[in-house]
């Protein structure tokens, strides 16, 4: 696997760059630079657009699902995530080296990290986060100054003369990193007013210069709080198997600890051995044909936990496919819509899995465009560093493309996800809907949007009901089923105890098994009056990419509304297509990162 080559700021673009594409762009990185949400008169400000192209920019954002514009203000939107996850599924890097990082981490107990390099910064691919209170935990995407970190001086050992001077250019226009948001901003120098170039930042520079040949040397490198105090990391390369030792690292592998549990000498002691010893095997994996079995692992060891899985188990295919906007006609888009911004921005899905370097024929065939359209777009992203092309004119993503957005959307949980996909249901069905999760044996609200009182109790997140008695828990227990034997299931509702909450409640646990039957089957539930007089409800589930049974969804509304016959005619269909929202924003932000049930 090839390093990823280090690409050069933007100087003035090439003639044949597409100027809204870059300017969309500059919208998205000024949105994640401003973690996610920012008022659009801001947004105006800090990419210097004028209002009229701004909003024709971000109207096309929330036609592609980008962003959601909520009045004022925009905020980035999950189904960004997608050209993040065309990277980390090009690199592979996450699906191969993921489960190894985490078997490290849950041997040390001390967190695991994945770094590659972005110019003279490093971005995350992964964590296996262990950390516990009191430091930062850094996001998949995030930028780090190379000189504050233990992955940097790995990286530099290997930078050329041109790439040590665009380092030190860095330096002196940007002295306390403010250009890097996820870390604490360098206090200012005492007693200096320009902050560039003298005392303390020299020194620095130099040292840094220094850590880069001793790394270099020793095949490992340490950051002893250069971030913040207390914060400790010790890094060691992934190598291509059979690479010569000055070949650029494909990543580099890091354990992160804490003053309170390690000092630096101490956690290099104990845990290099440890940490070179899984680097070994990392390279190994990499250097395994795809699609070769892995070999078995010994049985007493425990299975790795939650990695994402590198293919959907419904069997829907992956990979690229024309954007949804494609199928569009000019009128639907309206005459806001800037296509080639929507073009350009479809280029980096044509990457993923197997697909990792693309000429441009492959590029146009998988994106749907014309061959000079996609040339103008890949010409344009190369110019901003996200794409590189290479001497046989295949062209690769590179980790910028995660400074799209990546970082923010991938701390995002189901509660978060749901909420704009509940309001638009509940808008359209004009009853309150809401998200719940199984927390023994109830239900637990976990998002929700209420247009009338239709209950005498009040109902927020975090409200809790008895699960036999609702539709969510109804759903939510029949997902059980699968792993269930029909014999537990029951002994499981026995344990509830379940008792009559009004004349209507099943309180058998035999029946409440029969009854669960008939919702696997059908896919919803639908409850009257069983939890309280005048309470009709109807959910479905909402199931990740393994086919689990993550969440329920339902509407609830005073019996008076509708019968029960409308309820399936009426609301079963709406509750269904949100559900299909959800999970497909759910596929996204699950592919490369866990996914908060609540
Ligand atoms: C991290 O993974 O959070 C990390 C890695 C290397 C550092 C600092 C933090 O130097």
């Amino acid at each position: 696997m090839p390093s990823t080559p280090v690409p050069a700021p933007p100087g003035e673009a090439p003639a044949e760059a597409v100027k809204p594409l870059m300017r969309g762009i500059s919208v998205l990185r000024a949105l994640s630079d401003a973690d996610g949400r920012a008022a659009i008169g801001a947004l105006a400000r800090t990419t210097g657009l004028a209002r009229a192209t701004l909003d024709r920019i971000l109207a096309t954002l929330a036609r592609m699902g980008y962003v959601r514009l909520t009045g004022h203000e925009a905020v980035l939107a999950p189904r960004l995530m997608e050209l993040g996850n065309a990277y980390l599924s090009a690199t592979r890097l996450p699906e191969r080296l993921g489960p190894l990082a985490e078997r490290l981490a849950d041997e040390l107990d001390e967190s695991v990290s994945l770094a590659v390099p972005d110019g003279d910064g490093i971005r995350f691919v992964h964590q296996s986060t262990r950390r516990r209170a009191m430091s930062l935990t850094f996001r998949i995407g995030d930028l780090l100054p190379a000189e504050r970190t233990a992955p940097g001086p790995l990286f530099a050992a290997g930078w050329s003369e041109e790439e040590w001077e665009r380092w030190r250019a860095r330096r002196a226009g940007d002295p306390e990193d403010r250009g890097f948001p996820a870390v604490p901003p360098l206090p200012p120098e005492p007693g200096s007013r320009s902050g560039s170039g003298s005392g303390r930042r020299t020194g620095h520079a130099r040292r840094f210069e220094e850590l880069a040949a001793r790394a270099r040397k020793d095949g490992w490198a340490m950051d002893d709080q250069l971030i913040e105090p207390g914060l400790i990391a010790l890094s060691v390369p992934v190598r291509a198997l059979h690479a010569p030792a000055d070949a650029r690292p494909v990543c580099v592998a890091s354990v992160v600890s804490h003053t309170s549990r390690h000092s630096a000498a101490s956690l290099r002691e104990t845990l290099l051995p440890r940490l070179r010893a899984a680097v070994t095997e990392m390279a190994q994996e990499l250097a395994r044909p795809p699609h070769m079995p892995r070999p078995p692992r010994p049985p007493e060891e425990p299975r790795p936990p939650e990695v994402p899985l590198p293919s959907r188990a419904d069997g829907r295919p992956e990979g690229p496919g024309l954007a949804s906007w494609t199928a569009a006609s000019k009128q639907e888009l309206g005459r806001e819509f800037i296509e080639s911004l929507a073009r350009g921005l479809t280029v980096p899905t044509a990457f993923g899995e197997g697909r990792d370097a693309l000429t441009l024929s492959a590029v146009a065939e998988a994106t749907g465009l014309a061959r000079a359209t996609a040339r103008r777009a890949l010409i344009t992203l190369e110019h901003l560093g996200h794409v590189t092309a290479a001497p046989d004119r295949t062209f690769r993503l590179t980790s910028r493309v995660l400074s799209l957005g990546f970082p923010a959307l991938s701390r995002t949980t189901l509660p978060q996800i749901a909420a704009p996909h509940l309001a638009e249901l509940s808008g359209r069905v004009d009853d309150s809907a809401s998200l719940a999760v199984l927390v023994g044996d109830d239900v637990q609200y976990t998002a929700r949007v209420a247009t009338r009182r239709i209950m005498n109790v009040n109902i927020t997140t975090g409200t809790r009901f008895p699960a036999y008695a609702t539709s969510m828990g109804r759903v939510l227990l029949a997902g059980l089923l699968a792993d269930l034997p029909y014999d537990e299931l029951t002994a499981r509702l026995a344990r509830a105890e379940p008792r009559p909450l009004t004349r209507h409640t099943v309180t058998r646990p035999a029946e409440l098994a029969t009854l669960l039957e008939g919702v696997r089957r059908a896919g919803y539930a639908l409850v009257d009056e069983e939890l309280e007089e005048g309470l009709r409800s109807i959910a479905v589930p909402v199931v990740d990419r393994t086919g689990a049974v993550v969440a329920a969804l339902n509407v609830a509304m005073h019996t008076s509304r509708r019968d029960v016959a409308a309820c399936l005619t009426e609301v079963l269909p709406e509750l269904r297509a949100t559900a299909a929202r959800v999970e497909a924003d759910l596929d996204v932000v699950g592919r490369f990162t866990r996914v908060p049930a609540v």
